[in-house]
C-alpha cells in the first residue's frame, strides 16, 4: 500500500477556479487539524496506508479545492471512500445543499462511515460495491473492469479517487473514467492521483521514495513495485490517462507530478484532473 505524505504548506499552488478563497480555505485546514470533536476511526481499523489520518485527510481538502476545484455546493463522488480521511474533512467543507457519496469494497470502511459521518451529516452517504481487488476484496463479486455504478446520468459535479488509481489495473482505471464521463454534469470534474512514469521518474533520482521501485510490466502501461502482489503499488505510462481520458470524451485540465519522484512538489502523489465540456 501507498502512504500519502503528511501536511505540508502549499504556498506556490494556483488555484484551479478563479474566485477561490486561499486564506478561508487555510484557516478551515488549521481549524480542522485542531477539532478534537471529529470522529476519527480508532489505529487499528485504518487500512488505507500509515501515516497521520487527519493530517492526510486535512492536506486533501486541500488539493481537492486547490488543484481539483472542488466547489461548498458540489455534488461529489468519492471512488474508493475507504474509512472516511477524505469524508470527515469535507464535511466541514461542503454545504448542507451538497451532496456526497463515497463507495468502497471494503465493509468495515462503509459501516464505520455509515455510524459516525451520516447521523450527523445526512448528505454523506456511503455505498459498499462488492467490486473484487486482491488485497481490499479478494472475494468481490464484481470484476473491476465491468463495473457500473448504480447512479444516475450526471449526478455529479465532482468526483475523486484519491490513492486509488495507485492500486487498480489500467482496465479499472478505464472503467472508471468511463463512469466518470457518464455521472459527472457537464462541467463537471475528475480528480485523481496516480503515479505517472515520466522522464524524471524513470532516471531514479535519489531523493526519489525509495520504496517506489517501478518495473515496466511488459508492454506496459502498468509498472508495478512487486509482480507478487500486483496492485500494491501500480504506476503508469506517461500519457495513459491523457490517452484514456481522451477516449472516453474527457478534457484534461491539470496535471501536477507530485515529489514521490525525488523533485520538490506541493504533494506526493501526482495529481491529474480532467473536465467534462459544457
Ligand atoms: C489507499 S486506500 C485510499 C482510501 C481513500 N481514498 C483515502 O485516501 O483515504 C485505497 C482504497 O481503494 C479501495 N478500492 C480498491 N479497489 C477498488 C475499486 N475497484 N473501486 C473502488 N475502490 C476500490 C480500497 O478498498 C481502499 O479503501
Amino acid at each position: 500500500m501507498t502512504a500519502v505524505v503528511a501536511l505540508k504548506p502549499v504556498s506556490d499552488v494556483v488555484a484551479a477556479r478563479p474566485d477561490f478563497d486561499e486564506a478561508r480555505l487555510a484557516w478551515l485546514q488549521e481549524t480542522l487539524l485542531a477539532n478534537r470533536f471529529l470522529p476519527e476511526p480508532t489505529a487499528d481499523s485504518i487500512f488505507v496506508g500509515d501515516g497521520d489520518f487527519r493530517a492526510i485527510g486535512v492536506e486533501f481538502l486541500g488539493h481537492l479545492v486547490r488543484f481539483g476545484g472542488i466547489l461548498p455546493d458540489d455534488r461529489v463522488l468519492d471512488i474508493g471512500s475507504g474509512i472516511g480521511r477524505l469524508a470527515v474533512p469535507l464535511t466541514q467543507y461542503l454545504s448542507p445543499a451538497a451532496a456526497y457519496w463515497g463507495v468502497d469494497p471494503v465493509a468495515e470502511g462503509i459501516a464505520w462511515c455509515r455510524e459516525r459521518i451520516s447521523p450527523v451529516y445526512d448528505n454523506f452517504r456511503f455505498d459498499r460495491i462488492d467490486v473484487a481487488h486482491h488485497i481490499y476484496n479478494p472475494k468481490g463479486t464484481i470484476k473491476g473492469e465491468a463495473l457500473k455504478l448504480s447512479f444516475e446520468p450526471e449526478s455529479f459535479d465532482f468526483i475523486f479517487m484519491v490513492s486509488v488509481a495507485t492500486h487498480l489495473p489500467p482496465r479499472e482505471i478505464a472503467a472508471y473514467v468511463r463512469e466518470a464521463q457518464r455521472l459527472l454534469a457537464p462541467g463537471g470534474r475528475l480528480f485523481i492521483t496516480a503515479f505517472v512514469l515520466d522522464e524524471t521518474a524513470k532516471s531514479a533520482l535519489p531523493q526519489r521514495d525509495p520504496r517506489l521501485q517501478f518495473k515496466r510490466e511488459g508492454e506496459g502501461p502498468a509498472w508495478l513495485v512487486d509482480r507478487t502482489a500486483p496492485l500494491g503499488a501500480v504506476g503508469f505510462d506517461d500519457g495513459f490517462f491523457e490517452r484514456v481520458i481522451q477516449r472516453f470524451g474527457l478534457s484534461l485540465c491539470l496535471k501536477s507530478l507530485g515529489h514521490w519522484r525525488g523533485q520538490p512538489a506541493a504533494h506526493y502523489q501526482d495529481i491529474l484532473v480532467a473536465e467534462k465540456k459544457g
